[in-house]
């Protein structure tokens, strides 16, 4: 059962991340009419989407209007733009959601007010509705607009509410920001085969398919990463042998140690 929203959703940028939540309200039966979306050039894909299911668009908001929920889903950088020209949207009801890297609710709360907020990291899998999202909802957040809240996460796929602001950087380094590594990973594998003699194309191919029905199998299988990783290494054999490599002292682990920590200090140094 759908939590009731007290106003319309109203969406504040319609580009990939906002089109991809866009899409999937839209596909999971929400009333179009519940749904607005300010952004002042959105594409003829969102605007036939919206024409189709009866959902309005706007470069400002009508005057009067209040938000039941404000979907933030500009650039962080465009945030002190955008914020002062949506904050008389926010009532008493309202609850706010930002999917902005870095942006913190105290700077939303600068132009916003002390409104209920929720911070929220999507990832770009949210594309196809194979997303994560983490989300942190402060004080002022009620119950009922938490579970409004996952709903309109949840069509991307699972929504994890963290216990502390601080968190949703630690999310964004390894969620949000994680397809990039996981697409880097393909084209190392890739390179790597070409090193070893075989056509670049045909290299990229067995590394794509590989990473993309590892990937599939993983979430079929009942089995942890690490027990599906113990399946395929027959002791002494070709997998044991790479695997002495990347799991070495100063193999991957430490590289993503490092390379995690530098995301989660760049979502900081965003939000400071
Ligand atoms: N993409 C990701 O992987 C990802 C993951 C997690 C979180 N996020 C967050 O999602 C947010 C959006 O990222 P994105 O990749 O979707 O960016 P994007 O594609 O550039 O989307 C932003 C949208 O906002 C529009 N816009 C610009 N000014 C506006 C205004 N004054 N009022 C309303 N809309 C306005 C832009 O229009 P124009 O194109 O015409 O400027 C664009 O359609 C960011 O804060 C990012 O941190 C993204």
């Amino acid at each position: 059962m759908r939590a009731a929203v007290a106003g319309p959703i109203v969406l504040v940028g319609a580009g990939n991340m906002g089109g991809a939540m866009l899409s999937g309200w839209l596909g999971s039966g929400r009333d179009g009419s519940s749904i607005i979306v300010l952004d002042p050039s959105p594409s003829e894909a969102i605007k036939a989407k919206l024409a189709e299911k009866g959902a309005s668009s706007y470069a400002v908001a009508p005057d009067g209007m209040i938000a039941g929920i404000l979907f933030l889903a500009v650039k962080p950088q465009m945030m002190d733009t955008v914020l002062p020209t949506v904050a008389r949207l926010v009532g008493p009801q309202t609850v706010v959601v930002s999917v902005a890297a870095g942006t913190t609710l105290a700077s939303l709360s600068k132009h916003l007010g002390d409104a209920a907020m929720v911070r929220a990291m999507p990832n770009t899998p949210a594309m196809i509705g194979r997303g994560i999202t983490g989300a942190y909802g402060n004080a002022r957040v009620t119950d009922e607009q938490r579970g409004q809240v996952t709903d309109l996460l949840k069509v991307s796929g699972p929504v994890e509410w963290v216990s502390s602001e601080a968190d949703i950087d630690a999310v964004t380094a390894v969620s949000g920001s994680g397809p990039a590594y996981v697409f880097y990973l393909v084209e190392c594998m890739a390179e790597a085969g070409r090193k070893l003699g075989l056509p670049a194309d045909l290299a990229m191919r067995l590394a794509r398919e590989t990473v993309s029905g590892a990937g599939e199998l993983m979430r079929r299988s009942p089995d942890d990463a690490a027990q599906l990783r113990k399946n395929v290494t027959s002791p002494g054999g070709t997998t044991a042998a790479a695997l002495s490599v990347l799991m070495a002292d100063e193999g991957m682990q430490p590289l993503f140690d490092t390379a995690l920590a530098a995301a989660r200090k760049r979502a900081e140094e965003l939000g400071s």
